[in-house]
């Protein structure tokens, strides 16, 4: 007998609806899987075969055809054991159920138990989208299933409880999500602001840039704060928004990286890559392409410490994710697009020794070999970047200093409140912040007033700046404006951004 099973696979951060046809015929007793199935899915068989005979069914001995339809597109991991194993139980008569409106995905385990599969969340929203009035989840992936409403979800522990279920002999396993909650608390692992004494300057620019979702690149000599700096930034930058939290909730979960307690993440990602890092990781790839460190801080920070050590390569793949916010991995079998909208925080040492332009100690390398070191990071990477700050040697007096900062707390509320004026903003389109805008927004919403026009007229005469950076500085001057709740772009606003603008030190 032939039955039919539904199930879901993941393309890239996409759910597809997948058909699981079971077909029992007698013959030598075999067990295929056809479809384009990976090893994982091949190695469905003895776990389902397993599951099975330990969840008190019969495991039939004929010959097992499994088909997964459409037969072109690839399955990849253990998502489709449940739906196997069911479908051969429909096959076989153990069980019958009008299975028309449910989708049911999950890993078995040998005891016939469901484990926790990877990718819950995207497949639920597909079958939200689709119409399907049922999923049947593994229970420990209820929470995060639960987050889409409007579908029922049906947790269960093992497949014996399902086989119960389908029998009439329990009731309807039911999930009842929780309510998300509109505020989070700021990330408790971050460092305080309050915490880092002097460098008042680096910490402004640090505002500026979470305000607008602005890329920053910090140098100075060692020691002086730069990764401290730039691990205080998630304490003042703004909770995410209920559907940037299921964007990046949907990438966790599709890498597997979702914490099993955390079905929705609250807190904007914070990625410091070590610089040792590949390609593939970085941007994404492998042979069934998985979201990179850019995708992985989507909506939040990629932070690249030592930013010269990863190499002129690896930093130049980062120019066109940088500008379009997403990347495409392409390979045989078709490609994939992962979302990649992150701020980037740089930070490095002017040259090998550290203390290039440092006015107490002396600089130790030769003039070619800091030229050399500073051209690891090249004219239209720096050109991608709105912000540079040197983060200059702190003194004794500042950092015997007993008395604390402003808090990041207050810095957050600032920074929450511009990012409110940029949302009601943008309001209609897909753009969350200032730094998001393409050159018909920064004619729209970048209106500078007369004086500011003449100071940006020679700036732009006398230090060469690209057409990329005369928007870039608009777009900062905006974010900064919006700091102070100002309408009108003012010559001060402008000023401020240009002196951002990175600049090499030779
Ligand atoms: N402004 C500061 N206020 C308080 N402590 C500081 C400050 N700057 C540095 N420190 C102390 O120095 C330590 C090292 O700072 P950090 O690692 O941020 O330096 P860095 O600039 O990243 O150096 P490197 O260039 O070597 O990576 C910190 O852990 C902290 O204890
Ligand atoms: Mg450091």
């Amino acid at each position: 007998m032939l039955a039919k099973v539904l199930a879901c696979a993941v393309v890239g951060l996409e759910g597809a609806i997948v058909e699981v046809e079971v077909d029992i015929a007698p013959g030598l007793p075999s067990f295929t899987i056809v479809g384009l199935p990976d090893t994982a899915v091949q190695e469905a068989r003895e776990r389902v075969r397993a599951a099975i005979r330990n969840c008190g069914c019969n495991f039939p001995m004929k010959r097992i055809v499994v088909n997964l339809a459409p037969a072109d597109l690839k399955k990849a991991g253990p998502a489709y054991d449940l739906p196997i194993a069911v479908g051969i139980l429909l096959s076989s008569e153990q069980i019958s159920a009008d299975l028309t409106q449910t989708i049911l995905l999950g890993e078995l385990s040998l005891a016939g138990g469901l484990r926790h599969t990877n990718g819950v969340l995207p497949m639920v929203a597909l079958a939200h989208q689709e119409g399907f009035a049922n999923v049947i989840v593994p229970e420990s992936d209820a929470q995060e299933a639960g987050l889409i409403e409007g579908t029922k979800i049906l947790p269960l522990a093992s497949l014996a409880q399902l086989v119960s279920f389908f029998r009439g002999e329990i009731p309807a396993p039911e999930y009842k999500p929780d309510k998300v909650e509109e505020e989070t608390p700021p990330p408790s692992s971050a460092v305080d602001l309050a915490y880092i004494k002097g460098q008042e300057h680096v910490k402004r620019t640090l505002e500026v840039a979470a305000a607008g979702g602005h890329n920053v690149i910090m140098m100075g000599p060692p020691g002086s704060g730069k990764t401290m700096l730039a691990r205080a930034l998630p304490s003042i930058l703004p909770p995410l928004t209920i559907e940037e939290a299921l964007e990046v909730t949907k990438i966790y979960s599709v890498s597997g990286l979702l914490p099993s307690n955390t079905p929705l993440l609250r807190e904007r990602p914070f990625r410091s890559p070590h610089y040792t890092i590949s390609n593939a990781g970085l941007v994404g790839g492998g042979h069934w392409p998985k979201p990179g460190e850019i995708s992985l801080s989507h909506r939040g920070v990629l932070f690249l410490d030592e930013l010269p050590e990863f190499g002129h390569s690896l930093l130049e793949v980062l120019r066109q994710p940088l500008e379009d916010r997403v990347v495409t991995i392409s390979r045989a079998q078709g490609r994939v697009t992962f979302p990649s909208n992150f701020m980037l925080v740089g930070a490095m040492n002017p040259c090998p020794c550290g203390y290039f332009g440092d006015p107490f100690r002396r600089c130790t390398c030769s003039p070619a070999l800091v030229s050399r070191y500073q051209r690891r990071i090249s004219g239209p990477f720096l050109d991608r970047v709105d912000i540079f700050v040197e983060v200059p040697h702190v003194d004794y007096e500042k950092l015997a200093d007993d008395r604390l900062g402003e808090k990041s707390e207050k810095v957050q509320a600032r920074v929450a409140a511009a990012r409110l004026i940029q949302r009601q903003r943008f309001e209609g389109s897909k753009l969350a912040c200032n730094a998001e805008m393409t050159p018909t927004e920064v004619r729209e919403f970048c209106r500078v007033e007369e004086a500011a026009q003449s100071l940006l007229k020679t700036a732009m005469k006398q230090l060469h700046f690209s057409a990329r950076a005369f928007h870039r500085i608009l777009k900062l001057a905006r974010t900064i404006a919006d700091l102070t709740h100002e309408d009108t772009i003012k010559a001060h606003h402008v000023a401020e951004a240009i002196q951002y603008r990175p600049r090499r030190l030779e």
